[in-house]
């Protein structure tokens, strides 16, 4: 286990470069099943999710090593189930079902843990496939589809389901005939795929907007593919300098894959430059406070909501922030009470009165971007926080003790065995 000391008060100043999508690179490895050959991916972030879908991908027979920031895979004959503790350790490993079940004709995936931010359901994967033509049952905690033909069809979405889109995208490229996918996603790290796989000889359009078209083809190859800059991980670094006043330079972005964060901080008073594939923070003299609402792309990211709440408690006066993505994602919150924050949640609103002190003090993380939330709290708090429960950031953000300290902040990471 490790934790990680940080002594607060201090501005983060310098530059960083940001690494490829952990939301996307988990679904280029999924997608890679479909293919056949050698894939070299870059740019690839050497967190533990990418390394737990390594074992996934190995766990089906395919050939898969990641070196520093890249990744080699050789798929030739794909076979078997992931072992349930990947799959219970990780939802995303939900995403290879589409992939086994087009490629051979059946899929069984042990149903995915429960999650620190809600219940999580996957009806709408499940509903997409059988519109394909699978036959789904739940037996025992499994999951076990079948399906001799996935046939085209014409989808409509109950909710843009970010991983439904992908599934159901995946499965419908080795389909007979074509298949239109209504109400998807619209998430940058589905334009990855559709690039992704239509570089393997996949017929995919559309991605980026709520109507997907995908004519199916007998079978695919594979592709070199350099994953997209991760915004979730860009937001974090520029709410952490925001939070400690400091000055901070951000490389390797896709700044309209940020906008509707760096709006939103430009009406609290926070000074902010946009160049081709950088993003600049500077100091604020004073931060006005915000409402925000967080919903699918191009809305506020959920997965951006922990840290920007964190940050309005700089901001002097009361913020609203509504998560109406998930039913349980203010977790963190009791955390940052124990550090002297004043915010009171109720069901799916928290108000925060900022403009008071924060104290340092022992948390835990419960949650991936909750976890990234008490550390930008920490940064911001006087004195020592020490946050344990370091494995759940460990699961999304590389180096995260090592990139901090490159921009001044006091930060130890202790191993604590
Ligand atoms: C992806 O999860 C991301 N994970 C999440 O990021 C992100 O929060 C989410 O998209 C929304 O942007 C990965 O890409 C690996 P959804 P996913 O299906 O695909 C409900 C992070 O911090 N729903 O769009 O699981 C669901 O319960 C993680 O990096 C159903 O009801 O998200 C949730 O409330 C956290 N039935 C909402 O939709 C379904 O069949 C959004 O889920 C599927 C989803």
């Amino acid at each position: 286990m490790a934790k990680l000391l940080i002594e607060g008060g201090r501005r983060l100043n310098g530059t960083i470069r940001i690494g490829g999508a952990k939301n996307s690179v988990l679904k280029l490895m999924a997608a890679a099943i479909l293919g056949h050959g050698a894939f070299h991916i870059t740019d690839v972030p050497a967190i533990d999710d990418v390394r737990t879908m390594v074992g996934v991908l190995r766990s089906l027979g395919v050939q898969a090593f990641l070196q520093g920031n890249e990744l080699h895979l050789s798929v030739n004959g794909v076979h078997g189930r992931p072992p349930e503790r990947l799959v219970q350790s990780m939802r995303a490993s939900v995403q290879v079902m589409g992939p086994l079940l087009a490629r051979l004709g059946s899929a069984e995936i042990a149903l995915p843990g429960g999650c620190a931010i809600g219940t999580r359901p996957l009806d709408i994967h499940l509903d997409g496939l059988r519109r394909l033509g699978a036959r789904i049952e739940e037996v025992e905690g499994r999951i076990v589809a079948k399906a001799e033909v996935l046939k085209g069809a014409d989808i409509v979405l109950r909710y843009p389901s970010v991983g439904a889109t992908e599934n159901i995208l995946m499965a419908a490229t080795l389909a007979q005939g074509t298949t239109v996918i209504r109400n998807a996603a619209r998430e940058p790290e589905i334009l990855d795929i559709q690039e992704f796989l239509n570089r393997m000889g996949a017929k995919v359009q559309g991605a980026g907007t709520s109507v997907i078209t995908v004519h199916g083809v007998p079978d695919l190859g594979c592709a070199d593919y350099r994953v997209i800059p991760d915004r979730i991980e860009a937001g974090t670094y520029v709410i952490a300098a925001a939070a400690t006043g400091g000055q901070v330079q951000l490389l390797n972005v896709i700044p309209h894959h940020l906008e509707p964060l760096l709006r939103i901080l430009t009406a609290m008073g926070v000074p902010i430059e946009v160049e081709e594939g950088i993003v600049r923070v500077y100091p604020a003299e004073e931060l006005s406070p915000a409402q925000i609402q967080t919903a699918p792309y191009p809305g506020f990211p959920t997965d951006l909501q922990p840290q920007f709440t964190t940050l309005s408690l700089k901001a002097r006066g009361q913020s609203i922030v509504r998560e109406s993505v998930y039913d349980n994602r203010f977790g963190y919150i009791r955390e940052l009470g124990k550090m002297g924050a004043d915010i009171t949640v109720s069901q799916n609103r928290a108000v925060v009165n900022g403009g008071r002190p924060l104290w340092g003090t022992s948390l835990v993380a419960g949650d991936l971007r909750g976890g990234a939330a008490l550390i930008i709290a920490g940064l911001m708090a006087e004195g020592y926080s020490e946050i344990d429960g370091l494995y759940h950031v460990d699961r999304g953000y590389e180096d995260i003790a090592g990139r901090l300290q490159a921009l001044g902040a006091r930060a130890l990471r202790l191993e604590t065995g």
